[in-house]
This record gives structure tokens, sequence and C-alpha cells, in this order.
């Protein structure tokens, strides 16, 4: 969470990029938000406010600091209430070092005891604050501003990504240890940011930075060393995507455009993966994988659903499987045999997730990253990765990323279990189109509008289509901050019946005809029973529409991608019900889109 910038090299422009990167990274957290700059004055000039991106613009109009280079920041509170004292950039006593920081430092409090003991003043409840006055001692010791940074770098422990500029400086210093930090190289001028989207727009030349590493960037580029200032080699990477792509062109919400990209996303991640003449799977990534003995899926959030739907495809495949929350695995049976633990995380970043495939590997177990992002910290933390190829999400709620984890879990089940599945594969060659169907033809906006007084939504689903009843009680919840629960549909009558009303819309995915759906439909006419409005999600095979009030429709398809088109419908009626009640959507209440703190 949070999210940090610096830049050096752009002349009159370095506050403008600072702010523009920080629009970009606003997904990250939207607190609070601060910049700082260092020119030729022996103080740094900090502006800083609680609020979003836009507030701190506000502030900018009447009072814009100028320098050379500077760092910025857009907060997610850990410590302290969003105010404007515990918005970043944090200075020392002096007022010549200036600090943002993305995570947690945990020695926090006896550093802050330490340091108020020696005479420090402290301004916020934060504990990113210690790092300038940590910096502040080694100056007044003596020490030159690279090395006053790595001392107190040495000092903290915890998870972090910091920046730092000094008063009179012609350098930003960074460092990063379990947080997301990336540098941007190009002609003249160089960045580093918790994200590429944040200086895409000016390079697409990316060096990602590994924990424990530090680098110094000024007018000459960067130069990375290890925390002991042993020079370290990095790869300076290309990134494939353009910076259009993280703008919203021309639609209200990311969330919206984001959610009309999914036939695109899901091309990209089928694209040249499938040979549905020969019914094979290739994964380059894999090259021959093994046949895993069993598979543990650790996750978070709507991750954690899309790893539901993945163990179900092992199992089906006659590998055994299963999901865990991420936070959770700690608690888990150790992977038995040659077991394979497979970290689902779009960002790459999450902490939860993080920590389960370490203590995955810890356990010696083989591990591989499903995600989203090129370079993440999972991507290179783990033996294996598969890229999704969603292409940047930047709305907090998950919607692309989701079903291309979906369209992926496929085909890595595919490659790794029984690749010759000709009916999937002609169904996975068929998603993106029938996706385009559903939000073309969806009518979840006029369905929204009848439900906009409920007292709270229940969604139900069997099989396949149980993780996608959780992740539409979960979308709902997020963006409209009413009350959502999904249930397997069996489990309704143990308990939850009990809050069924002629208020409570119970939202039914019912595809196909088999027995999971006949059951499903029972279900249906259990609610159906006590007055409960029902809206069915369902390809019509089945007889559910006659116990529905209304219906969001899907094409007949295999039940692998049905779950993938009836997601959509789910994902439409969240987003009109959210922008029908006037929500934020793109930036929830309480959230954050990468969430990097345990
Ligand atoms: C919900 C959402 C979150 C994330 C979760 C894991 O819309 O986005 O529940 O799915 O925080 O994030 P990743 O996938 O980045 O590990």
């Amino acid at each position: 969470m949070c999210g940090i910038i610096g830049a050096i090299g752009r002349g009159e422009d370095t506050l403008d990029t600072l702010v523009h990167g920080l629009s970009k990274l606003e997904y990250r957290g939207y607190d609070s938000a601060g910049v700082a700059l260092t020119g030729d004055g022996e103080r740094i000039e900090i502006r800083k406010t609680a609020g979003e991106i836009d507030d701190l613009r506000a502030a900018l109009e009447t009072n814009r600091p100028s320098g050379r280079a500077g760092v910025g920041h857009t907060r997610w509170s850990t410590h302290g209430p969003p105010t404007d004292e515990n918005a970043h950039p944090h200075a020392d006593c002096t007022g010549e070092v200036a600090v943002v920081h993305n995570g947690i430092i945990e020695n926090y409090q006896s550093l802050r005891d330490e340091l108020v003991t020696a005479g420090h003043t402290f301004h916020s409840d934060t504990d990113t604050e210690v790092v300038p006055h940590l910096i502040e001692s080694a100056l007044a010791d003596g020490a030159d501003p690279e090395s006053a940074f790595r001392a107190a770098m040495e000092r903290i422990e915890g998870s972090y990504a910091i920046a730092a500029v000094f008063a009179g400086g012609d350098a930003v210093y960074c460092a990063r240890e379990d947080s997301p930090l990336v540098l941007g190289v190009d002609d003249g001028a160089t960045y580093l940011a918790s994200d590429v989207p944040a200086f895409r727009e000016f390079t697409d030349r990316v060096i990602y930075l590994d924990d424990g590493e530090v680098a110094r960037i000024d007018d000459d580029g960067w130069a990375v060393t290890t925390l002991a200032s042993e020079p370290v080699e990095k790869a300076v990477h290309t990134v494939e995507w353009d910076a259009e792509e993280t703008g919203k062109s021309g639609y209200d919400h990311y969330m919206l455009k984001e959610i009309h990209e999914q036939p695109r996303a899901l091309r990209q991640c089928l694209r040249g993966r499938v040979d549905e003449l020969g019914g094979t799977v290739e994964l380059d990534e894999l090259d021959a994988p093994p046949r895993p003995t069993a598979v543990q899926f650790v996750a978070c959030g709507t991750s954690y659903h899309a790893a539901l739907y993945g163990a179900q495809l092992f199992q089906d495949a006659g590998i055994p499987a299963q999901a865990f929350l991420a936070s959770e695995y700690v608690t888990s049976p150790p992977p038995a045999g040659d077991a394979l633990v497979v970290g689902v995380t779009q960002s790459g970043e999450t902490a939860d997730t993080l920590s389960a495939l370490r203590e995955a590997k810890g356990r010696g177990a083989r591990t591989l990253a499903l995600t989203n992002v090129v370079g993440s910290t999972v991507s290179r933390e783990c033996d294996r990765v598969i890229y999704i190829r969603a292409g940047p999400e930047i709305g907090v709620a998950a919607s692309k990323t989701f079903a291309s984890q979906l369209a992926a879990l496929n085909l890595f089940a595919l490659a790794t279990a029984n690749g010759g599945d000709r009916e999937a594969l002609g169904a996975l060659r068929d998603l993106p189109s029938e996706v385009q169907a559903v939000i073309d033809d969806s009518t979840a906006a006029e369905v929204a509008e009848h439900y906009l007084d409920a007292e709270g939504y229940f969604f139900i689903g069997r099989g396949l289509n149980y993780p996608v009843a959780l992740e539409g009680a979960l979308k709902l919840k997020e963006i409209t901050y009413r009350h959502a629960e999904g249930f397997a549909a069996g489990e309704l009558k143990h308990g939850p019946l009990a809050l069924v009303t002629r208020n409570t819309p119970v939202i039914a995915i019912a595809t196909g005809d088999d027995e999971l759906a006949r059951k499903t439909v029972g279900n249906v006419k259990e609610v159906e029973a006590r007055n409960a409005p029902v809206i069915a999600v369902t390809d019509g095979q089945s007889d559910i529409e006659r116990y529905a009030d209304h219906v969001l429709p899907i094409p007949g398809t295999h039940p692998r991608t049905a779950a993938v088109l009836a997601n959509v419908q789910l994902q439409l009626f969240a987003y009109h019900t959210a922008a029908q009640l006037g929500r934020s959507i793109d930036k929830p209440r309480n959230l954050a889109k990468s969430v990097t703190v345990e």
C-alpha cells in the first residue's frame, strides 16, 4: 500500500512529473498525498495534505515549490489517521532531509523512543518519521548523505520501499525490502516508483530492484548497490504496454473500462498458448512440467476465488488440489510428496501471498506464481511463473485480472494434467467473443436499479459457480458498501436462510442442466418460498428462469467458461449498483489495490 515516486533530471518539470506519477499510483492508497523538492536552497520544500491527489493539486496551485529533484507519496494509512501531519514526505528536525515510505517499520517505537531521548522532535504518528531523524543523526555524526541513508536503512526492520532527498542535493536515494520498487531510465532523466505506470509516459526502460538493494539516481543516471555498498549489475527491461493503457479512454471509471477490456485481455492470455488442432496447450514458462502429486493454491480476496476455481480444475483432472487463504496457510498441513504450491496474485506484491509462498519454500515445496505483473516480487521469488497477461489494472476492485486468472488457470491445468481436452480448448477459443456478447447485451444496469434499496444481497452457486458467487458478493460489497455474502447454494438452508426476506435479493448462478444446476434451482425455490426476489444468471439450460424475477443471460457454453461469463454479469451488476448509488468506484473507501502489509 502507498505509492512512492522520485525523479531527477526533468528541470522545471519535476513537480508536475511527481504529481502526474502520484495520480498513476493512487490505486495504491488515497488517504493523503505530498511531494518534496530540493533545489539550491538550504531547506527542502514540502507540500502535503490529507485527501486525494486532486486535493494536493489544489494546494499546489497557490503554493508551488520548485526544485530539480524530488519525491512524492500517496498514502494508505497504517500508523495514524489520514491527516496533514501524517501525510508523507516526512522531514528531520532541520528540514534538510525528506523521506517517503511504503511498508511498515516494525521496530519504529523503540527507534522513536531512542531518537526522542536524543532530542529529536516528531510531528506525526507514523512509523516512517523515524527515518529522516535517523538520517539526521548520521549526518550530524559526519556521514555524507548516501552513507547516512544507508546507516538509517541498517537500523530499520520490517518492510519498506523508501526514498529520500537532501537539501541542496543532486541525487535521490532509495532502498527496498519486501515492498516493490522500480527505476525508470530515460535520456536525461531517471525515476523511481512503486510501480511502472508512475513514469511509463516518459520511458519504457525499467530496472526492478530486489530486497536489500539501494539505488542512487542522479544526473549521470543510476547506480544500484547492496546495503553494504557492493555494486550490483541490473538488467534493464523494456515494458510492453503503452501509457494509454493506463488512461480511462472515455469510460466513467477504470473499472468499467477494465470490464470492457476483458475480451482483449483474454485474447492476450490465450495467444500462442493453445494449439487447438493438436489439442495441446503450451506454456513456454513451464517447459514440460512433471505432473505434481498435489497442488496447493495460496491467494487472497478475488485471487483466492480464482484459486478455488483452479483447485476444482485440478481435482477434475485427478490431481489432489486445495486452495488456502494465504494469511492462514501457515496453519495448514505441509505439502506432501512432490506437491506444487501456486501463488495466485494479480499484483505479485500481496504480502500475505508472498509470505505463504516463502513458508511453502521453507517446507521444501516447489513454487509457481500466477501473476499479471512482470518483474513483480512473486515472479522473482517463485521457481516458475505464468503470466496472465491482462495488462495494467488500475481500478482497485479486480475485474479483468480475475477473468484472465481463470483463463490462465485453465491453461495451466490443461498443460499440466490433461492437455487433450478439445472441448475445453474450443470453449477457451470462443471465450473472448462470448464475453464481448455478454457485455454488449447485458441489462445489469436496469436490473440493478430495482434493488438499490435492498437490505442485503446473497449470491449462490455450486461447483465452478461457487467461487463466482463469492466473487460476485465481494465485488458488490467493495464498491457499493452494501452488505453482500456469497454461499455455496446448498449451504443457504444451513443458516443464512434466516436472513432471507423480501428485501434481500438472491442472485443465483445456474449454468448447464446437470445435477448441480438442478440442485441450485431447488435452492432457488426455497428462497422464492420466502418471498425473496431472485436474479438468475443462467444460460437458459435449466428451468431457473421460471422462478426468477430478473434474468441476466449468458450464452450456453462449457461449464469452465460459463463461470467466466456469469462473472461478467455480476461485475456489471455490482458496477451499475455502485454507479447508481454514486459510490467512489475506482477508489472504494478503506481499500488499496496492492496490499503489501500482512
Ligand atoms: C478485490 C481485490 C482484492 C485482491 C486481493 C489480492 O477486488 O482486488 O481482494 O484480489 O487483495 O490481491 P492480488 O491479486 O494482487 O494478490
